[in-house]
C-alpha cells in the first residue's frame, strides 16, 4: 500500500498545494482530490481513476464567496439553491470561468460545483480558491467508497495517491444530486439524497427533465458496479433460487430477515427499509458481498416511490447486466 491514512487537515493541504492527489471526506462519499489549478494533478485523477477524459470533474469549494471564481452566468435560481443546500449534498453546474481548464470538464464549458459538507474537508478546501477537483475516490464504473479504508481498497495500490484523510464513515453514502443551472430552466442531471419535491420547494417552479447531451458518468447504463453478476429479484424469487441452485455462492441484500434453514453458502444481508440507512449503508454492502466472491449477488426491490428514486436509480445500474428471471427461467446459465 502507497497512500497513507491521515487525519491533519493542514497535511491533507499542503500535500495537495505541492500537486499531490489526496482523498477526501465529504457526507456523499469520498473524493480524489487534486488543485483544480494544477492541471498535471488534475490529468492524474484521470489516469488513476482509469476514467476516460470526456467525464468532466466536479469542483469542490469551501464557500459561496467563491463560486464567481470558477462560474459565470449564475442564474438567481441558483443562488437560492446555493443558499439553501450548501454545505450539501447538491452540485450545480454553470457556464464556467477562464480559471477552470477544458481538461476539468471534459471539454465542455461548463463545469460541476459542490460545497461539501464536512468540517475536515472544508477546512481543507479554504486554501484553494479554484477548489478541488473530486469524483468518486473510486475506480471508474465501480462502486463509489464510503470510508478511508474503501478508498485504501479501491486506489491504495496507485502510486500516485498521496494520502487518504479519514473523516469518518459518510453519512450519506451515495452521490449529491446534480442541477444543471446553465441555462434558465434548471434541470435534475442526477438524483441524490435531495429529492426533486425539495428542490421544487425552494425553487418554487419545476425542473426539467435532464438534457441527454450532457455527459454524465452515472449515466452509463452499467455503473456503481459490483464485480459479481447483480440482479434485482423480489423476495420470492430471491427464496426460489436459494432452493434451487444450493450450491451456488449467493449473497443477497433484503429488506427482511434471513430464514434460518437458508444455506451456508448464503451471504444474507438484512437491510431495514429506512431510506437513510439504507443509502448510507449500501456501497458497503454491496463492497461485504463482492468480498465473500459470489456467484450472484440478489438484491430485493424497493418501493417504487420518490423517496427511493436516488437509491433505485444506482441499483439499476448496478443490476443491468442480468435478470434474475432469465437465470430462473434458463437453470443452466445458474449452473454455468
Ligand atoms: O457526491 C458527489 O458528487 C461526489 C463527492 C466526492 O463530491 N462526487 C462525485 O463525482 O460523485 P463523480 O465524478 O463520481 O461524478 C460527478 C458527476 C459525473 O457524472 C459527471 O459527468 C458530472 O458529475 N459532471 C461533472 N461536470 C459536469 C458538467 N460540466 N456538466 C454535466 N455534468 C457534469
Ligand atoms: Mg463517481
Amino acid at each position: 500500500m502507497n497512500a497513507k491514512i491521515i487525519t491533519d487537515h493542514q497535511i491533507a493541504a499542503s500535500l495537495l498545494l505541492a500537486g499531490k492527489l489526496v482523498s477526501f471526506p465529504t457526507e456523499t462519499v469520498y473524493g480524489l482530490g487534486a488543485d483544480a489549478r494544477n492541471l498535471a494533478a488534475v490529468k492524474e485523477v484521470f489516469s488513476v481513476k482509469n476514467r476516460p477524459n470526456n467525464h468532466p470533474l466536479i469542483v469542490h469549494l469551501a464557500s459561496i464567496d467563491l463560486l464567481h471564481n470558477v462560474a459565470s452566468a449564475i442564474p438567481d435560481y441558483a443562488y437560492k439553491l446555493a443558499q439553501h443546500f450548501w454545505p450539501g449534498p447538491l452540485t450545480l453546474v454553470f457556464k464556467k470561468t477562464a480559471a477552470i481548464s477544458p481538461i476539468i470538464t471534459g471539454a465542455q464549458d461548463t463545469v460541476a460545483v459542490r460545497i461539501p459538507a464536512h468540517p475536515l474537508t472544508l477546512q481543507v478546501l479554504a486554501d484553494f480558491p479554484c477548489g478541488l477537483v473530486g469524483p468518486s475516490a473510486n475506480r471508474f464504473g465501480r462502486i463509489s467508497p464510503t470510508s478511508a479504508a474503501d478508498v485504501i481498497e479501491e486506489l491504495g495500490m496507485q502510486s500516485s495517491l498521496a494520502a487518504v484523510l479519514d473523516g469518518g464513515t459518510c453519512t450519506i453514502g451515495i452521490e449529491s444530486t446534480i442541477i444543471d443551472c446553465s441555462s434558465g430552466i434548471p434541470a435534475l442531471l442526477r438524483h441524490g439524497q435531495i429529492n426533486v419535491q425539495q428542490l421544487e420547494e425552494v425553487l418554487g417552479c419545476k425542473l426539467a427533465q435532464h438534457a441527454s447531451t450532457q455527459r454524465i458518468s452515472g449515466n452509463l447504463k452499467s455503473h456503481y458496479a459490483p464485480q459479481a453478476l447483480t440482479s434485482l429479484a423480489t423476495h420470492a424469487e430471491i427464496i426460489e433460487f436459494i432452493t434451487r441452485f444450493p450450491t451456488k455462492k449467493i449473497g443477497v441484500i433484503s429488506l427482511q430477515e434471513p430464514l434460518e434453514s437458508h444455506n451456508q453458502i448464503v451471504q444474507w444481508i438484512y437491510a431495514k427499509a429506512n431510506v437513510a440507512s439504507y443509502a448510507q449503508n449500501l456501497y458497503r454492502n454491496l463492497r461485504l458481498l463482492d468480498q465473500y466472491a459470489p456467484d450472484y449477488i440478489l438484491i430485493e426491490d424497493l418501493p417504487q416511490t420518490s423517496a427511493w428514486q436516488a437509491i433505485n436509480d444506482r441499483l439499476k445500474k448496478a443490476t443491468s447486466k442480468i435478470k434474475i428471471s432469465d437465470l430462473l427461467a434458463d437453470g443452466t446459465s445458474a449452473h454455468a
